[in-house]
């Protein structure tokens, strides 16, 4: 079959990788995909949030199953243009989209459905959020209801902080319309996991456990950022803890959406806060989670293919998911300043060294080759992947394959997995 794959990041470059080993995948597009993708891929020129020309590319190909990426798309209705235009398509509906669209729908949908998640109230006026705020105490958190580039969050220690983040969203408008309406919610505290479903408007299958390093530095220090690393298994995710966020988080979820009117298909990530008391829903993400991705993808033995087709056709009921029982770790290589400022343009040398590292695999995030050369081109650059009997032997090879790269204007964590290692 013809596959497109939409987005150009180290999630889809993971995805690419997965599908192009699938026998039935005949021939594999990405758009616009970046260097590492175009290894496996025939990438083209189409920005990820072009609903209109991946759409008449769609089309004019005949493709047969179009795979999306990143949230952006999904939002603005990719997937109900093209089911309109008869073609197969993996991921959400613009309409269930606001999972992850809107903070202030995913937060009614659970009070409505009795998930459990942070008490909250929303607001579309910043003195209401202030009082609410003095009433409540902090520390507590202020979101903007709509997406904001994964900077919509502001976590708030005192109550200064908490009025400067309500004006910074609501009158200063620095996330636009997205913070017209906010979120304030209670400050959880725990610890974080990624929770990935396949789903098919009616069946759920859990994916393996998987955690990501959000803060830039060692130490989970310094500013959030998409992500600096990931591993799977994640421990604190045990089999009895699954079960439980299935029974009371996956599972409302999918029949809360269905009752809505608005059935939910794709993936399903559910970012968690788990402390003694059980899970709690941090957020929905409509999307694989980047990193995540890469280290679920390096674990599954199942056709990523299959699997994906069986969710977008109804079909999950009639599969059952396959995974290798080693562990797998990402560690991302970014550009010096990210989260903030960064150049582009640096050259990346030592790739195939890494490559050569049996068990080693290196996503790109944000490359693009110039003739035989490949330049960084974003903040995140590279996922370098390994799998291996245990984390901790994943780390080890995961930085055995860092060290061969060769790009001063990089940086990297040195502790990817630290917690999980901890735990041992
Ligand atoms: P979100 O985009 O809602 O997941 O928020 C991004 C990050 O902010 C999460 O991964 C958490 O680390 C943190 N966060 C969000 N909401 C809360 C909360 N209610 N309590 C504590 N931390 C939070
Ligand atoms: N790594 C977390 C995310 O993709 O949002």
């Amino acid at each position: 079959m013809k596959v497109l794959v939409v987005g150009g990041g180290g999630r889809e470059h993971a995805l690419c990788w997965a599908i192009a080993k699938s026998p039935k995948c005949k021939k594999l597009y990405c758009a616009p995909g970046n260097a590492g993708i175009a290894e496996v891929a025939e990438c083209v020129d189409i920005g990820a949030e072009d609903v209109d020309a991946v759409l008449d590319f769609a089309r004019k190909q005949a493709i047969d199953f179009v795979i999306v990426g990143p949230e952006a798309p999904l939002v603005a209705g990719l997937v109900d243009r093209l089911e309109e235009a008869n073609i197969k398509a993996f991921g959400c509906s613009g309409k269930a989209a606001e999972l992850e669209g809107s903070k202030g729908f995913m937060k009614d949908l659970c009070a409505k459905y009795d998930i459990p998640t942070a008490d909250y109230q929303r607001f579309d006026e910043p003195d209401a959020a202030k009082e609410y705020i003095i009433r409540k105490g902090a520390p507590i958190v202020v979101k903007a209801d709509g997406l904001a580039a994964g900077k919509g969050v502001i976590l708030c220690h005192n109550q200064n902080e908490a009025f400067a983040a309500v004006d910074h969203m609501m009158s200063e408008r620095v996330f636009g319309d997205a913070g017209d309406q906010i979120v304030v919610e209670e400050f959880m505290t725990g610890e974080e996991a990624s929770f990935f479903a396949l789903v098919d408007g009616k069946t759920a299958l859990p994916l393996v456990s998987a955690q990501d390093h959000k803060a830039a530095y060692d130490g989970d220090k310094g500013p959030n950022t998409g992500g600096m690393g990931a591993y799977s298994p994640a421990p604190v995710v045990t089999p009895e803890l699954t079960d439980r966020i299935m029974e009371t988080i996956v599972k409302p979820t999918i029949d809360g959406m269905a009752k809505e009117g608005r059935p939910y298909k794709g993936i399903l990530f559910v970012g968690l806060m788990i402390d003694e008391n059980g899970p709690r829903v941090l957020e929905y993400n409509v999307r694989f989670g980047d990193p995540e991705c890469q280290v679920l993808m390096m674990r599954m033995k199942s056709d990523a293919l299959d699997a994906l087709l069986a969710a977008a056709e109804g079909r999950l009921d009639k599969i059952s998911l396959e995974w290798h029982d080693d562990a797998a770790m990402i560690v991302v290589m970014a550009a010096e300043g990210y989260p903030g400022h960064y150049e582009k343009g640096s050259e990346i040398n030592g790739l195939d060294a890494a490559k050569a590292i049996d068990g080693v695999t290196v996503f790109h995030a944000g490359t693009k080759s110039d003739g035989n050369r490949v330049l960084a081109n974003g903040g995140r650059v590279l996922g370098v992947t390994a799998r291996a009997p245990s984390v901790a032997d994943a780390q080890k090879l995961a930085y055995r394959g860092v060290d061969a790269i060769d790009w001063p204007q990089g940086f990297c964590r040195r502790d990817i997995g630290w917690r999980a290692i901890a735990r041992k």
